[in-house]
């Protein structure tokens, strides 16, 4: 009873200091933070008495030769302070001890001792010799230690299995402000790790909320999707001429993402138990998609990448690190029989979009459309059926690296933002008389539906841990808006030409652009509207 009182207290969320104190040895139980440079966090290392120690000042270890920038190396080093618990490494040997390193000496923040001397090189410099010299004046052996970084070569029935719990995030500077701790002691590691995860992460979404230093995500650019021309030869009564088909998307992403981390597993044997990551996302995505063609066919572009660029990273040296990358895909199809000119406004804004890692059920968030322009030009004599839709997809992806390999794996957040234009066209007899006076005229009719859509997808593309499976992929947000519809001229059969099934029928019947068997006439405005949000 006592006992799992203990245990439900030390998994507690309780307000965090920085975990790691240079003052104080750790024995069995050493923490790490992340203070500089990229973002910030918090690694808890949790083994027996003979599987974890220390070699900084507080446990009466000076260092003489190491070098900052490597991981495995031969140290020098001496016992300033015997008092402080230097012999602490050698209990049950020193080899495969795995220690705390000070930030002067190493890449790493631990590494494994696998072998350790008395140095036949014993000068210790003078400017140490003060620090280090003995009260009666005698000087204390010069030790060799060789560090490795290979956790996986380590016999974990030697010392026993070393625990580890990780929380990260991409600000810089928020460690202290981290609301739930590693769990401490070694019984304690061993159950709740599943809801420390999640209790982690959702602190670190809380404080996320409150701080700024998101990374800017930014991209704009005006990109040809699609750029065809023709030389169509004369065809009865239909002179030669010269086609095109060309779309282009003027896109824009202008946002700011965060990102968190928590992990827990093992270092020694390397294993990763429990992962998890969460993402906030603040962004609008905008566009102008524009077509013009004077052809019969389909286009599809496939995916186009259009931008990559890496965003600051988070790096716990040899133990996990993320690498994200923020980068922005589009993709356009047509499928037309008429002269067709549109342009068609994306207008997405994300705010305080919080999306997880494992998924949960509900993303927080608005996700909203923005206001629109239209403007739609078809030449107005001919019975059609067109189809265009673009896609600008601003994509985060986050590699993920655990313990040098021990698992590895991309987890990707893509946001789609799409608009689709179907047409519908109906030639009439010339004596048909118009009633409705558009700019349209009335020598034809016809509809034109547009819609905009939005989905946020998550996916990983490799096996991380069970519950991130290959194939995993999951819409944590989808939605499709009616920005537009109208109908015109005065024909009776006037309908949209929508659907999916219809879609893939059209797009089936033509699989190229070619040149059309009549002449179009000459491109007229239907539509030219700005279309405000939420209509
Ligand atoms: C921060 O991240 C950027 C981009 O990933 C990288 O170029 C840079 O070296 C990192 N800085 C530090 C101190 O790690
Ligand atoms: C040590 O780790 C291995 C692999 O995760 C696990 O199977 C084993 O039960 C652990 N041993 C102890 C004593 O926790
Ligand atoms: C983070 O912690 C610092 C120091 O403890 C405090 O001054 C600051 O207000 C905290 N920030 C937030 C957003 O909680
Ligand atoms: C964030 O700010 C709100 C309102 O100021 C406060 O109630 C909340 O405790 C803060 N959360 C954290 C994790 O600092
Ligand atoms: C469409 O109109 C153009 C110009 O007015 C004409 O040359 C062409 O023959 C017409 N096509 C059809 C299919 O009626």
């Amino acid at each position: 009873m006592v006992h799992s009182a203990l245990l439900v207290a030390a998994l507690l969320p309780i307000a965090a200091q920085a975990a790691n104190d240079w003052n104080t040895p750790c024995f069995g139980e050493c923490n790490w933070d992340i203070t500089d440079g990229n973002g910030s966090g918090t690694l808890r290392l949790l083994g027996s008495q003979t599987g974890v120690s220390d070699l900084t000042t507080a446990a009466g270890w000076t260092i003489l030769d190491c070098d900052p920038n490597v991981a495995d190396q031969d140290i020098r080093l001496v016992c300033h302070d015997p008092d402080a618990g230097c012999d602490h490494v050698n209990q049950n040997g020193a080899e495969g001890t795995l220690v705390r390193l000070p930030t002067s000496c190493g890449s790493v923040p631990f590494a494994l001792v696998t072998r350790m001397w008395v140095h036949q090189d014993q000068k210790i410099p003078a400017s140490k010799r003060a620090l280090i010299m003995r009260r009666d004046g005698s000087q204390p052996t010069v030790k060799g230690i060789s560090l490795a970084t290979d956790f996986a070569a380590v016999d974990p029935d030697v010392n026993g299995n070393v625990t580890l719990f990780l929380q990260g995030s991409s600000i810089p500077g928020v460690a202290g402000n981290f609301t739930v701790t590693p769990p401490t002691g070694v019984a304690a590691a061993k159950r709740g790790l599943f809801s420390w995860i999640g209790d982690t992460l959702k602190g670190l979404s809380e404080v996320h909320k409150n701080i700024t230093g998101s990374s800017p995500i930014n991209f704009e650019k005006d990109v040809p999707l699609f750029d065809q021309s023709f030389s169509c030869p004369q065809n009865g009564a239909v002179p030669a001429f010269s086609g095109e088909a060309k779309v282009d998307l003027n896109g824009k992403v202008d946002g700011t993402v965060s990102y968190g981390v928590a992990a827990a597993g093992s270092i020694i044997p390397p294993k990763l138990d429990e992962f998890g990551l969460f993402v906030g996302l603040d962004t609008t995505v905008t566009g102008t998609l524009g077509l013009d063609a004077t052809l019969t066919g389909s286009i599809s572009s496939g995916k186009i990448p259009l931008f990559e660029t890496g965003i600051p990273g988070l790096d716990f040296p040899k133990i996990l690190s993320i690498g994200p990358t923020f980068s922005v895909n589009a993709e356009a199809t047509a499928s037309l029989d008429a002269n067709l000119n549109v342009d068609v406004d994306l207008a997405y804004t994300i705010a305080g979009a919080q999306l997880f890692f494992p998924p949960s059920s509900n993303p927080a968030g608005s996700y909203k459309p923005g206001d629109s322009n239209l403007k739609l030009s078809v030449s107005p004599n001919v019975t059609s059926h067109g189809q265009v839709a673009a896609h600008l997809i601003p994509s985060l992806a986050f590699g993920v690296d655990v313990l040098s390999g021990a698992a590895k794996a991309t987890i990707n957040l893509d946001v789609d933002a799409s608009a689709g234009v179907d047409l519908s066209l109906s030639a009439v007899a010339e004596a048909a008389t118009g009633t409705d006076g558009k700019s349209a005229g009335a020598s034809f009719g016809g509809c034109v539906d547009v819609t905009t859509g939005l989905a946020v997808t998550a996916g990983a593309d490799a096996s991380l841990l069970s519950f991130f499976d290959k194939s995993t992929s999951v819409d944590l947000f989808t939605k499709t808006f009616d920005l537009f519809k109208k109908c015109f001229g005065d024909n009776p059969a006037r309908r949209a030409y929508t659907g999916r099934a219809a879609r893939a029928a059209l797009m089936a019947k033509r699989d190229s652009v070619g040149c059309p068997s009549s002449l179009f006439g000459t491109a007229a405005s239907v539509v030219e509207e700005a279309v405000p949000a939420g209509r």
